[in-house]
């Protein structure tokens, strides 16, 4: 049974700091046992509390980052006001990873010569560092992974000074669930499921305040056991590609899966590929701001120091950050769909409402546009809004006509819905 994390908050609330770090040292003289109520836990405050934001190095660099690239990604949150906006984690993803020594002891490859030099860096800056491994031999990139090393791992994560991991399940089917337990679903998840926890666990005892992300592509609803193996957020998809065809059929398998997302547990529909490919302004837009309604980690993915100003001022509007942000957490459940436009809605702290309505069609103009029907969202207007891609007043009437480009959408915020 997971230590509750009310309880180590709590814990942590009550004891000096000092308190917590220590561990008292072994006694030299035998003494007699001392009782103990309750099995020491070690307290560590709690992350995620909202969704995490920051930048992760796959989507843009896959397997060429470098030390660099993760330097010159600090830098820029910073200079383009990023991290104001709130985005913290600079996560390494796959490729970082070198050999084992003979005592079983990891080494970054030539691309990250100095790891704790690294996070060194990206702490100076204000931010904090992510990693990446595998409950496997290997990672999917076919790197030195975790496996009979968790501990040992997760202890140099924390001398490194690492703040959230990224765990990958990747080689642990082949080389473990089909080979353990063959022809045995039900067994095979039990040791995907132990693997999990096994890291949790092994992250849990380093002390260090880790978020802990899960990525096995929302395999075996992994939304109903997450959070029983310390999961702060767990993947529900598979990898997510730079194209509306991905990010649209992504949206749609997020629907019904609200009531699992709350502080320190989120539903992970993989990292923004917002700024990449050949998403069109529109695209970029919707992708963004329904990533904010289902209240999903936002890690951007995109190249920083070549960010354009218009892929700027959507990563960082503040007004969407504010709805992914929102400290109750709801994440959006689709209310509608009509053909090919969606209306999704989005409970907010202090009885406001979010609402976003996406065309996933061809443009939809004066003579043919959508028609809101407010009744179906348990509401009647008029309802005062604020529209947060023009930064305007919008007033919601029932049934008013909405012109939208294709793949566009029109996000809305109630602050008193009716
Ligand atoms: C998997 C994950 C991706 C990325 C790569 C790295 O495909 O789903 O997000 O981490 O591995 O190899």
């Amino acid at each position: 049974m997971r230590f509750s994390r009310a309880l180590a908050v709590a814990a942590f609330a009550l004891c000096p700091l000092a308190t917590i770090a220590q561990t008292a040292p072994a006694p030299k003289v035998p003494q007699k046992p001392v009782q103990r109520s309750a099995p020491q836990q070690v307290a560590r405050p709690a992350v995620a509390q909202t969704p995490p934001m920051g930048w992760n190095s796959w989507n843009f660099f896959a397997g060429r980052v470098t030390d660099q690239d993760i330097r010159n990604a600090a830098d820029q949150i910073v200079a383009t006001g990023m991290k104001d906006a709130g985005y913290i984690y600079v996560n390494i993803d796959d490729t970082w990873e070198g050999d084992r020594d003979a005592d079983g002891a990891l080494h970054s490859n030539s691309k990250f010569p100095d790891m704790k030099a690294l996070a060194d860096y990206v702490h100076s800056k204000g931010l904090k560092l992510g990693i990446y491994s595998s409950p496997g031999p290997k990672t999917c990139a076919g790197f030195a992974a975790s496996l009979d090393h968790e501990v040992q791992d997760a202890q140099l994560y924390a001398s490194w000074g690492v703040d959230y991991l990224k765990y990958d399940l990747c080689s642990f089917r082949q080389t473990v669930m089909s080979v353990q337990a063959p022809n045995d679903k039900a067994a095979q998840m039990r040791l995907m499921v132990a693997a999990y926890d096994k890291m949790n666990k092994a992250l849990k005892a380093t002390g260090r305040p880790i978020v802990y992300s899960l990525c096995q592509y929302g395999w075996d609803a992994v939304w109903e056991w997450g959070p029983s193996v310390g999961a702060n957020l767990w993947r529900t998809t598979g990898d997510i590609q730079p194209n509306w065809q991905s990010i649209y059929s992504i949206l749609n398998e997020q629907a019904g899966l609200a009531k699992y997302a709350g502080p320190g547990h989120w539903n992970d529909p993989d990292m923004l590929e917002v700024g990449n490919g050949k998403l069109t302004p529109a695209e970029n837009r919707t992708h963004f701001s329904m990533w904010a309604m289902l209240a999903a980690p936002l890690l951007a993915g995109n190249d920083l120091p070549n960010m354009t100003p218009e892929v700027r001022a959507i990563l960082t509007n503040r007004d969407v950050i504010a709805i992914d942000q929102d400290r109750l957490g709801h994440q959006a459940t689709r209310a509608y769909s009509e053909g090919e436009l969606d209306v999704w809605t989005r409970p907010l702290s202090g009885g406001a409402m979010a609402i976003a309505v996406i065309n996933a069609g061809s443009d939809r103009y004066s003579t043919h546009p959508f028609h809101l029907s407010l009744a179906k969202l348990g509401l009647h207007g008029p309802l005062q809004g604020k529209d947060l891609w023009t930064g305007k007043d919008i007033t919601l009437t029932d049934n008013m006509p909405i012109e939208l480009a294709s793949h566009d959408i029109l996000l809305v915020r109630i602050a008193s819905p009716k």
